[in-house]
This record gives C-alpha cells, sequence and structure tokens, in this order.
C-alpha cells in the first residue's frame, strides 16, 4: 500500500507544477492519465460507479467529485484535486487544495485550516484510539477556527477496495466507533465549506458545492495504523 500511496504522491505533485491560470482542467486529467501509465498503476476513480475520469477536479464552490472539463484555471481560483490509484492489488488515495495565482487571504486560511485539520486527525490514528477520536479532531480545529465541516460524505477504510469500512465522518463526538488496531488503513478526508455546511450535488449527479455559494477546500491521505507513530502513505 505504500507503493500505491507514493504513486499518488508522485502523481499529485507533478499536477500541482501544473496548475496555473489558463490551464484546463481536462490538461491536468491528461497528465495525471500519463503519469500513472508511466508508473504501472490504473487510476482507481476511473469506471468506478461510471465515474469518467482519473481525477475529481472541484473549484472555489465545488465541494467534492467536480469533473475535468476545457474550461480554463483563473488567477485567484482555489482548486482541489483528488486522485486515487490501484497498484499490485492496492489502492491509495489522496487529495490537496491548491491557490491557482494569487488568492484573497480568506481563500489561504481556509486552505491552511483543512489541512491543518487532516493533521490533527492523523494525529489520533494511535493504537487503542477510538474511531471517533479521528472525527473529532478535524470537527474541532475547524470550528474553533469558525470554518463548516461537510457531513454528507466522509472518509473510509481502503485496502484491497477503494473503498472499506469502516466509514470516517469528519464530525462527531469522540471515543465512539471502532478501536483502531496496528494495520488498518483509513483514508481520512476532510471537506471544510467557509460557510455554512450545507452541500448539493448538480445535475450532472456528481459535482457537490456548497448550498450557499461560498468556498471549499478538501485534503485526504490514505494513513496506516501502526504500533508506533502513523504512517502516512499517500506522502512524499
Ligand atoms: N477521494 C474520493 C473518495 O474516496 C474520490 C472518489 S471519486 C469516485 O471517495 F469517482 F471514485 F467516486
Ligand atoms: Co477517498
Amino acid at each position: 500500500m505504500r507503493r500505491a500511496g507514493l504513486i499518488v504522491a508522485e502523481v499529485l505533485a507533478v499536477l500541482k507544477e501544473n496548475v496555473r491560470a489558463g490551464a484546463s482542467t481536462l490538461d491536468l486529467e491528461k497528465i495525471a492519465e500519463e503519469e500513472t501509465r508511466k508508473r504501472n498503476a490504473r487510476p482507481a476513480f476511473k469506471g468506478y460507479r461510471g465515474y469518467p475520469y482519473c481525477l475529481c477536479t472541484s473549484i472555489n464552490n465545488e465541494v467534492v467529485h467536480g469533473m475535468p472539463s476545457k474550461k480554463t484555471l483563473k488567477d485567484g481560483d482555489i482548486l482541489s484535486i483528488d486522485f486515487g490509484v490501484q497498484h499490485n492489488g492496492f489502492f491509495g488515495d489522496s487529495a490537496v487544495t491548491v491557490p491557482v495565482g494569487a488568492i484573497s487571504d480568506d481563500a489561504r486560511r481556509l486552505i491552511e485550516v483543512t489541512a491543518a485539520s487532516l493533521d490533527a486527525a492523523i494525529d489520533k490514528c494511535i493504537e487503542g484510539n477510538k474511531l471517533t477520536d479521528v472525527s473529532a479532531a478535524v470537527q474541532k480545529y475547524v470550528e474553533f477556527h469558525g470554518f463548516s465541516v461537510v457531513r454528507e460524505f466522509v472518509g473510509h477504510g481502503i485496502g484491497r477496495e477503494l473503498h472499506e469500512a469502516p466509514q470516517v465522518p469528519n464530525f462527531g463526538l469522540p471515543g465512539r466507533g471502532i478501536k483502531l488496531k496496528a494495520g488498518m488503513v483509513l483514508a481520512i478526508e476532510p471537506m471544510i465549506n467557509m460557510g455554512e455546511s450545507a452541500v448539493k450535488v448538480l445535475e450532472d449527479g456528481w459535482t457537490a458545492v456548497t448550498a450557499d455559494g461560498s468556498l471549499s477546500a478538501h485534503f485526504e491521505h490514505t494513513v496506516a495504523i501502526t504500533h508506533e507513530r502513523p504512517y502516512v502513505l499517500s506522502k512524499l
């Protein structure tokens, strides 16, 4: 699973270098496809429940599952890129939100808080902790900083399937759910809105957007629980 996670990290790193005003999200999709093939991996999302692309590219008020298109990025946008692969039978899954050119201070703050909420969650991936210790860590951090947690989408177990039990919500009281054990692997993925937490799905059946039109950020890592520190499998 480390090899799958590393491929995801490497491809995301290449994609980040190609995020600029004037580039289209379909340009990024083509790069992702090629970089994945070079590494003898298979894009995990393409064909999953009929999803037609390797990447999910969600811009500004889009929360998750935005689809690559010919539309070009513009200065001041924020772009969430979500990407997964299957390699040697195992899956890796990760997401980042990146600025396009110069963004507002508020947008930068949203990105920072969302990234840090994932770090807070990862810190709870300790043997003996309960699953919702992870969930509660995200909610506490995010709400303290004045943003809101999306509730309709959750993280997940990951391994020989992209989505395995358990679901990993980004909110809730600590101390509930399964006990974390060495060998378990979770894909933790906070989706955080600048305004209210409500989302809606567009007519394309995939793109989730904030109900109030506010900006949204998304970070994800594939994290293994070990006898020692959490092992972030999708980090370079
Ligand atoms: N990271 C998201 C997830 O784990 C991306 C899934 S997109 C899909 O659910 F197309 F595969 F559904
Ligand atoms: Co995921």
